[in-house]
């Protein structure tokens, strides 16, 4: 099992390269005929984005939005800032909104709502983890590739202080 001294493997690279793999595969049947266009939402979403787009089989855009709702903490601070918003027009593209995780909700809640005021062909929001029992809004992803318990977890593009963000799989800080 990958294990370093501070951290311990919740979700092997091995098991999140396999999803990956099959989500990419419904994308690509699904998409196939549709003017496809991601938006990642940094800085977490980058190694699921990355992974995710050279998995395809057909050709698609690429965008970013970065939003902050943690600061370089654990606890989320209950608002969340638009720190990058992506300058391009959706209109006529069939967009995906690829999160590294959901927690509270409020992010893509707020992300979601921007992007379907600026008609989009379609908008649908794809997250590598979901933390249902943390929810506090009303919202729930399209697909979510893993459900997690109330852990605070890094690896795989989520950090914690900016730490942790290039390790292969997910796992939870030891105490
Ligand atoms: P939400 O708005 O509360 O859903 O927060 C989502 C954001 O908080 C995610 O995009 C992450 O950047 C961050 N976040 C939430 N839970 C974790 C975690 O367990 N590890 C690392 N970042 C997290
Ligand atoms: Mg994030």
């Amino acid at each position: 099992m990958e294990k370093n001294n501070e951290i311990t493997c919740l979700i092997p690279a091995s098991d999140i390269q396999a999803r990956v793999k099959q989500c990419a595969k419904d994308i690509s049947e699904e998409y196939r005929d549709k003017n496809l266009l991601f938006v990642g939402i940094l800085k977490g979403s980058f190694v699921f984005l990355s992974d995710l787009v050279r998995e395809l089989t057909i050709p698609c855009e690429i965008s970013f939005m970065q939003a902050a709702s943690y600061g370089s903490g654990s606890t989320s601070s209950g608002s969340v800032d638009i720190a990058l918003d992506t300058k391009r027009s959706l209109k006529g593209y069939d967009v995906i909104v690829v999160e590294d995780i959901i927690d509270t909700g409020r992010t893509l809640q707020k992300i979601s709502e921007m992007l379907r005021a600026r008609e989009p062909e379609s908008l649908r929001v794809i997250t590598l983890l979901d933390k249902p029992s943390r929810r506090t809004v009303d919202f729930s992803a399209d697909e979510s590739l893993f459900s997690i318990h109330d852990l605070f977890v890094v690896g795989y593009g989520l950090d914690f202080g900016e730490k942790y963000r290039e390790l292969p799989y997910i796992g939870v800080l030891c105490p």
